[in-house]
């Protein structure tokens, strides 16, 4: 594991849009596995400057969303769909068809894992996946549980989860339920993975980088066994780590 510590959200933001597009230019067919929130923005727009400058260039990119909700259609304002359009693709020159974003509308679920996970697998994988961290470990909407779910599932999202998203909607009762989202297996299988914190309140969920416990009531904790990860911490939020 290598841990970068920034001074603050800025230079954190720099520094992964520098990790994204060295691996860009190192492999312009690169797979990219993409977050949402508000931890990668920062990150998106120093991409998308970037972009604009001729520093980067998007057009033989595929991209892997890790997850979106249940009951949005892609044009929902809070939709994880609307939000990489509208915080990335929508400014960079990457092809629309090569985007992928679970559909969080469907009749059969098992359907649209297994056509995501297809997807996947068909571009060769995740060369790069970004993550963000909840407070209570989650990755993608890997929430704690009893045993890690490896490929593309349905998920009953945490009460704790629904709380800190309804800043995102006018009423905490508006935000859904349940998500689909990347599983810990294909999390695991990217070739490399960017942890990306600048929240001190996480720093009690990113302590279990460093426990030697693997542990699915705090998903995070498994990342410790992945061979290529990088965490990109702000120092405010490293000096609460060990
Ligand atoms: C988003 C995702 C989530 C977020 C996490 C942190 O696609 O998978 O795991 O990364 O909830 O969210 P922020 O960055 O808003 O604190």
């Amino acid at each position: 594991m290598r841990v970068i510590v920034s001074e603050n959200y800025q230079e954190l933001s720099k520094k992964a849009a520098e990790i994204m597009v060295e691996q860009i230019e190192n492999k312009p067919t690169s797979v990219l596995g993409l977050a949402t929130g508000s931890t990668p923005i920062g990150m998106y727009k120093e991409l998308i400057s970037m972009q604009q400058a001729g520093n980067v260039d998007f057009s033989q990119i595929t991209t892997f969303n890790l997850d979106e909700y249940v009951g949005l259609t892609a044009d929902h304002d809070q939709s994880y769909s609307y939000f990489m359009w509208d915080n990335l693709f929508s400014h960079v020159n990457i092809k629309k068809e090569q985007t992928n974003i679970p559909s969080g509308i469907f009749t059969d679920a098992k359907a649209e894992c297994s056509r995501y996970e297809k997807a996947m697998e068909e571009a060769g994988g995740v060369d790069i996946q970004i993550l963000g961290i909840g407070h209570n470990g989650h990755i993608g909407f890997n929430e704690p549980a009893q045993a890690f779910t490896l490929s593309t599932h349905v998920v009953e999202l945490a009460s704790e989860t629904i709380e800190a998203n309804a800043r995102f909607f006018s009423d905490i009762s508006e935000v859904p339920k349940q998500a689909v989202t990347m599983g810990i297996g294909g999390i695991m299988k990217a070739r490399h993975v960017l942890l990306l914190v600048n929240d001190k309140s996480k720093a009690e969920a990113v302590r279990h980088l460093f426990t030697g416990i693997v542990d699915p009531q705090v998903p995070v904790s498994i990342l410790q066994l992945h061979p290529n990860l990088t965490v990109l911490v702000d120092r405010a939020t490293a000096e609460l780590l060990p």
